[in-house]
């Protein structure tokens, strides 16, 4: 089926077009236009044109467009969540997982578009302006670019839209090559809830032209994406003095003291690890285990991998699906081998099965410069340490380049309150693993893992501008 991409509120064909395949079987789910240059520029002049029109609706009316959104996608969710079984190799239960996060961060969306306050300032705080009024208030920046990854096309792709309209700025969305049919399916639910004209437009296409076109448009005030570090180090380049957010992935840690309740621990990092392949950002990667304790959290572990259930997404019953191209999956399998071939050992998993799925995989002494160690493996593998004090547990999770999230259990306020203070990360969690999400907490990484915030309120804030006004007696 041919797709069309929405620029200035209309439905336009491509001049070319590529196959979209399914991760699973490889056959063709539909053809896609991919934008050329022109196209791109007609979606950046619709939104630059538009600016005006979404800043001047009231806030009120903002939220409803946002909370019609949600509302229509509920009503839509089956069908929505069979969209990220097709293209994104999503299984069902997680797919309806998704949707349902969707559902509330548009309304999240919808309840902070009426929440933008300012502060009033204390001038007379200062010698000299005694006689001065202060305040600010908050403005929409203008035309926001939001580049969005293939691994939760509508969640993240939410995660843009929902703030960007909460402030009253217009956008040009890219979604994922993999993962246009979301990205689509959305603007085609803002159209029927009646988002005017030009604020909301979608172009698709894959490569990195259609990407440094925007990141390079001096129209565009805002750059949001989420992607490879290797893509927003050129972001950044690319971009000159625009405002630009972040949120590049990690290879998240989680510490596991000698907890009275290891089976949670278990359970908790069999989903954080493999949830989704292990396509998360915030992925289950590397987990330090107390050595007391080690040989049976292994143990359990693995058992626990084991029953996962590895095949078609569309299947109910299944966990674990196919990677996203068999060029990741190659990755995926060449960084087995390189841990395997240093002296890592295979506890659990390594192999593939058909239909570009691989299973579960547990690497325990996995040498301390391998890709698993230190790269980002998006995909269904982790690797298990022991350590004797928490220090060195703590210097271990920190020895990354990234610094999204990361995860302790410990049955001692004391070790939990030190690694609060001490683990280098946007998010640490006690008792739970780094793949815990809600939709509205803070959301972003220090080092390599990002600039700025995810999460409603924090990028609806990002996405605005603050005005000081003075007025004197
Ligand atoms: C991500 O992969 O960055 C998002 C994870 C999530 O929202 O749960």
């Amino acid at each position: 089926m041919k797709k069309k991409m929405y620029i200035n509120g209309e439905w336009v064909d491509g001049e070319k077009y590529s196959e979209l395949l399914s991760p699973y079987n490889q056959k063709k789910i539909a053809e896609i236009p991919i934008a050329s240059e022109a196209q791109v520029n007609k979606a950046i002049q619709a939104a630059f044109k538009h600016k005006k029109t979404i800043r001047n609706i009231p806030a009120h009316i903002r939220a409803d467009i946002l909370l019609k959104v949600s509302t229509l996608l509920e009503e839509k969710s089956e069908e929505a969540a069979r969209i990220l079984v097709a293209e994104n190799a999503k299984p069902i239960r997680a797919a309806r997982v998704e949707v349902d996060r969707t559902i509330q961060t548009y309304r999240f969306a919808a309840e902070q578009a009426k929440q933008l306050y300012g502060e009033t300032i204390p001038m007379d705080a200062a010698k000299g302006a005694e006689a001065k009024f202060g305040f600010t208030i908050r403005e929409p920046l203008g035309v926001i670019a939001a580049i969005t990854p293939f691994n939760f096309p509508f969640n993240l792709a939410a995660h843009k839209l929902g703030p960007a309209i909460a402030a009253g700025n217009t956008i040009v969305l890219k979604p994922a090559s993999q993962t246009p049919l979301s990205a689509i399916f959305i603007a085609e639910l803002f159209e029927e809830a009646g988002l005017p004209k030009g604020v909301l437009n979608v172009i698709t296409g894959s490569g990195s032209l259609i990407g440094d076109l925007l990141v390079k448009d001096s129209r565009i005030n805002m750059i949001t994406f989420t992607g490879s570090l290797e893509v927003g180090k050129r972001i950044i380049k690319l971009a000159g003095l625009k405002k630009v957010t972040l949120e590049l992935g990690s290879n998240a840690p989680v510490i596991i003291d000698k907890v009275k309740d290891l089976d949670r621990a278990v359970t908790k990092c069999v989903t954080g690890a493999f949830a989704y392949s292990g396509q998360v950002c915030i992925s289950v990667q590397r987990i330090y285990v107390h050595t007391e304790i080690y040989n049976e959290f292994l143990e359990k572990f693995k058992h626990e991998s084991e029953k996962l259930i590895v095949g078609d997404p569309s299947d109910d019953n299944t966990d674990i699906s196919a990677l996203i191209n068999p060029k990741e999956l190659e990755r995926a399998n060449e960084w087995i081998s390189e841990a395997a071939t240093n002296g890592g050992t295979i506890y659990s998993g390594g192999s593939m099965t058909s239909n570009y799925l691989l299973k579960p995989t547990i690497l325990i002494n996995a040498p301390e410069n391998c890709s698993l160690v230190k790269e980002e493996a998006f995909a269904p593998i982790v690797v298990v340490k022991p350590f004797d004090s928490i220090d060195s547990a703590i210097e271990e999770a920190n020895i990354s380049q990234y610094g999204l999230q990361a995860g302790i259990f410990t049955d001692s306020m004391q070790t939990a309150l030190k690694a609060v203070k001490e683990i280098e990360s946007g998010g640490v969690h006690v008792n739970d693993v780094p793949t815990f999400r809600v939709d509205h907490m803070p959301y972003g990484g220090i080092k390599n893992s990002g600039t700025g915030k995810e999460g409603i309120k924090y990028s609806t804030e990002e996405m605005t501008e603050i005005k000081f006004v003075s007025f004197t007696e």
